[in-house]
């Protein structure tokens, strides 16, 4: 099967069944987290899979050494929080040599990089992308509940101070909690060569978190009317990748540095016919669409020495099976899993 998809691909990316180029993959490293995000993590009834089920660095290795066969080139490290592994260095270590991968990046709350940037930049990692929700430390406590701007904005800084490039920061905008802080965000590309950029609410799993998430969800066009109101009009600039989720625009006027505002709108614009991507969960299962329940799992030929032929053919498979186009417009989405069950 893998052949078939391979061929129709050319020589090097698998494409789905919707001629979509699928090279990036999104490995959640761990279900917990050391935040409470209202929209991610509910503070009670959490349940997380248990350790021995978890990927171990060396099964994670030996998955993205057969994705890089089939034509993947692209990896992200997600959580829950990646960095509350303790191997997490050793991963990227691991991931990023070998042949084929050309980028791997993280998503971060940052919490912990004030002593892991150094190391994970040491260990290969150039792309890195960091979840805060406001610059205000009361409301960030409101929304993300545990830990502090304090620890987040110090983390930022040691990210920049270890050598990443843009920083990147990922903001998740709720109505009543920090709809109003996008503009202070979007402030700081106008100083900094950064990238900041907004989220559209997504329900995901079901329960209390989704549930929320549709009852305070802004789109993106408020955001961004909201930031021109305050800051002045911004001008797009061209996609470089069509698989960029991000629509990226630049101050037309009064910044005199390089920073992008981007907004990332699965809602109120939904990119899936761009799609180039799959998920593995910390458990081993190819989650196929982030909107979709329908999941592949890849354990039992990881643990009973299936090989690496018994993966690409997983892979293929996952591939094969991936969805197209979601319906949260009409609040259908995954019923069991979460955010921090997936990784975003
Ligand atoms: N909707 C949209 N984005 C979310 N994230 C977490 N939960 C949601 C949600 N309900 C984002 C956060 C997180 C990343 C993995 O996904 O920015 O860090
Ligand atoms: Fe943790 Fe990110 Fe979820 Fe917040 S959104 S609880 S930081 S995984």
């Amino acid at each position: 099967m893998f052949t078939q998809i391979a061929q129709m691909a050319g020589p090097d990316m698998p494409r789905d069944s919707f001629d979509r180029e699928i090279n990036y993959l999104r490995i959640s490293l761990t279900d917990h987290c050391n935040l409470r995000c209202v929209y991610c993590m509910p503070l009670r009834g959490l349940t997380f899979v248990p350790g021995d089920e978890v990927l171990t660095a060396a099964e994670i290795e030996q998955v993205v050494r057969a994705a890089a066969k089939v034509g993947f080139n692209k990896i992200r490290l997600t959580g829950g929080e990646p960095l509350l592994r303790k191997d997490a260095v050793e991963i990227v270590d691991r991931l990023h040599q070998i042949k084929g991968i050309t980028d791997v990046g993280m998503t971060t709350n940052a919490i912990l990089l004030p002593g892991l940037a150094k190391p994970l930049y040491d260990a290969g990692l150039r792309r890195i992308n960091i979840h805060v929700d406001t610059l205000d430390p009361v409301r960030l406590k409101r929304v993300m509940r545990f830990g502090t701007f304090e620890q987040i904005w110090t983390g930022i800084e040691a990210a920049e101070a270890a050598g990443f490039a843009p920083i990147k920061l990922n903001s998740v905008v709720v109505r009543d909690y920090n709809e109003e802080d996008v503009v202070a965000l979007a402030r700081l590309a106008m100083d900094r060569d950064w990238h900041v950029r907004f989220i559209e609410l997504m329900p995901l799993g079901g329960g209390e978190c989704a549930r929320l998430s549709l009852s305070q969800y802004v789109p993106n066009p408020e955001t961004k009317k909201r930031i021109e109101t305050e800051l002045g009009p911004l001008e797009e600039i061209p996609p470089t990748s069509p698989s960029d989720e991000s629509r990226n625009f630049r101050f037309k006027d009064g910044s005199p540095v390089a920073g992008v505002v981007g907004f990332i709108s699965p809602v109120s614009d939904p990119y899936c016919g761009n799609c180039n991507r799959m998920r593995l969960t910390a458990d081993g299962k190819f989650h196929l669409c982030l909107l979709n329940d329908d999941e592949v799992d890849l354990k039992p030929a990881l643990r009973n020495g299936g090989g690496e032929r018994a993966i690409t053919d997983l892979l293929a498979r996952a591939i094969a099976q991936k969805p197209t186009g979601h319906r949260l417009d009409e609040g259908v989405s995954t019923q069991r899993r979460a955010m921090f069950q997936i990784g975003g």
